[in-house]
Parts: structure tokens; sequence; C-alpha cells
């Protein structure tokens, strides 16, 4: 599916570069194999998925300055791809690429984040290389950057012959990151804590249900939207009860619930406009809702792109369908290349 959205003016301020569409087509579809690379060694290549909240309360606000939450987290197949080579013993530090401009390649990288975490954990002194080719936007609430850090906790692991159990993985990630933890469950995961407390649950949605993900090219910063949270304007729903009606009843409008829509249409009112343009589409969706802390809209029941977005209005707008997925136990998240029926994230810009 494409959409190309032609036009000269956009009402969006603080334009953000939206090159990962363009970056991302550049870029070959890997498959989760170990393969010969360039210089003889072995590399891993892995597919890095993205998360989306189905529904996101914030329960309290935390002396630490985090809040906690209860979230249905659901990984989804819009993703990065990664590749990673073992460095010879030599080697005094990691080599982290990527394609995509702005993209912070040293320490501050939750990539590089977790290999200094792998290392401390397990008391090995391996380097690597890793190539990141990004797909997933930036301040978009779909923990783009979290997924990398998980997959490369989870490649280093498997290069230097699995010293750590899934379950360790999952436990040491939240020192890193409250979205981590999430990529170490099944799939779809109910999270309390900071985000990093993760029980599996089922699917509560059909794996096949459509999505479209519509974001602005404005990012959000999420430790502002906490920050702007009103604890008074929240919902009150009880999540255990959201999780139970969800897999009853399916994703309602009343169920998708996020107490960050909030602080986030405060902050930029064209995302709640946008997000009611959406759901005017009346019938094509059963819900329309933003994950995280934004500024990613989902739209669940059709991928189809409305014809709206070709306004001018609208220039520079990150347009791509998606799929719920999960991860077979022993085996990391397939992108949609790696399945039978594949439906390739597309995004789109201007
Ligand atoms: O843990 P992470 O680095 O993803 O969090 C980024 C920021 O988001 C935190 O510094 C904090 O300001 C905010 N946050 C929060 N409560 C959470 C998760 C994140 O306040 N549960």
């Amino acid at each position: 599916m494409q959409h190309r959205v032609t036009a000269q003016r956009s009402c969006w301020h603080r334009v953000a570069p939206s090159r990962a569409a363009a970056a991302a087509r550049r870029q070959p579809r890997h498959q989760a194999v170990l393969a010969a690379a360039g210089g003889g060694t072995d590399a891993l290549h892995l597919f890095s998925p993205s998360k989306i909240n189905v529904f996101l309360r914030i329960m309290r606000r935390r002396e630490d300055g985090f809040h906690d939450l209860a979230s249905l987290f659901h990984v989804i197949d819009l993703g990065d791809d990664m590749s990673f080579e073992e460095l010879a013993g030599t080697a005094s530090a990691d080599v982290l690429t990527c394609n995509m401009d702005g993209v912070p390649t040293d320490d501050s990288n939750l990539v590089i984040k977790a290999l200094n975490l792998f290392r401390t954990k397990t008391g090995r002194s391996q380097r690597f290389k890793i190539d990141l080719a990004k797909r997933v936007p930036h301040g978009a609430g779909l923990g783009g950057g979290s997924g990398n850090a998980a997959t490369t906790l989870w490649a280093a692991n498997e290069l230097c012959g699995r010293p750590a159990s899934v379950e360790e993985l999952l436990l040491w990630s939240g020192e890193i990151g409250s979205d981590i933890s999430v990529f170490f469950s099944n799939g779809a995961a109910y999270c309390t804590g900071r985000g990093e407390v993760v029980e599996n649950v089922p699917p509560p949605l059909p794996l096949n249900t459509p999505l479209l993900l519509v974001k602005p090219p404005v990012g959000l910063s999420t430790p502002e939207i906490f920050k702007a949270l009103d604890l008074d304007r929240r919902s009150t729903a009880d999540p255990r009860q959201l999780l139970a009606r969800l897999a009853a009843e399916g994703a309602t409008q009343e169920l998708t619930v996020n107490d960050l829509e909030q602080p986030a249409f405060d902050r930029l009112p064209e995302l709640l406009q946008l997000k009611q343009q959406l759901q005017a589409e009346g019938s094509c969706y059963s819900s329309v809702f933003m994950t995280g802390s934004g500024s990613t809209i989902v739209c669940v029941g059709s991928d189809s792109i409305p014809s709206f977005l070709s306004d001018a209005r609208y220039t520079g707008m990150f347009v791509s369908p998606a799929r719920f997925i999960t991860r077979q136990r022993g085996e990391w998240f397939a992108g949609p290349s790696q399945k039978a029926a594949p439906q390739a994230p597309t995004a789109v810009v201007a």
C-alpha cells in the first residue's frame, strides 16, 4: 500500500526530518540467521520490532520521578533491521553505524548501553560491530530505541553462547529503560511498575487485526509528556477490567484508554485534530488512539489510508500499516519479510 503526499504547506511546525522511510526503502530486509559477513566472521541479522500500548493507565506519580503504569503492550511488525558481528579480542570499543541522520552512535545510544549492561552482568569483554537500519520513527511512542536495545541484548547473548537466560535479559533490561523488558515477553504483555514488570498474556486481539499507524513529523518527548500529565484528568478505568474486556469485546474506543493523550494533546492540539479526523472516518476503524507518550496515532480495524491525509496540511506524515506479532520460545521476533504472508510496513512521506 502506498500513498504519496505531495503538498507545499504543512500545519505541523517544528518539522522533524522524515528520512526513516526513504532510508528504510534503501535497506535490504534481512533474515534472522547467521550469515558469513564480508570479513569472513559470522554476522547475526535480526529484526528489531516496535510496540504499541493498546491501553495505558498511569496509576501514580512516584517519588523517584517515574510513574507506575498499567498497560497492555503489544509488539508489532514495524521494525528496524540490525546486524551484529563480534570484533577481535583486541578491540577496545563497540562500533555502531546507523542509516538515519541524527541518531547518536556513541554511549548515549541504547544499543551501546545494552552492550555495556551485557558485559557488566556476564563478565564478558567481547566488543561488537553493529549496523542499525532504522525504519521506526523517533519520538513516536513506538519504543523503537527500546526494541533496538532488547534486540542487542538478545544478539550479544546468542553470539556469546547464551550465558544468560531470557528471564535474566528481561530483568537486566529494566536498568537501562522502562520499555525494553516487554520485548522479552511473548509479544502481548500486561506491564506494570515503570513498565518493566512484565506479565505474559494471551494476545487479546487477533494477530491479523489490521492496524494503521499515523505519525506527524513532530515527535514528543516522553519525560515532558509524563511531567505535563494532570493526574485529576486521568481515566478511572480499572486496567485489569480493560484487559479482560478487550479479549471479550475487541478494541473499542472505550477500552483503548491512554492517560497520556491529555498532556500530548494539550501540548500539540493538532494531534487531537488528527485523531478526531481519523475517528471521523466512521466505520473504517473500531478505535483510534495514541500510543505511549505519542505522537503516533493508531487506527484499529483497517490499514487503508484515508484520502484526507493527501491534503497539503499533512505533508511529512509517517503512515504505515502494521500487525501484532508474537515470539516463539527460544526464537527472536520475525519481521514481515520472514513470515508466510508478509505485510511490509510502508512508511510514506512527501
Ligand atoms: O525509562 P525511560 O528511559 O524510557 O523513561 C524516560 C522518561 O520517561 C523518564 O526519565 C521519566 O521522566 C518518564 N517515565 C515516567 N514513568 C515511566 C516511564 C517513563 O515518568 N513509567
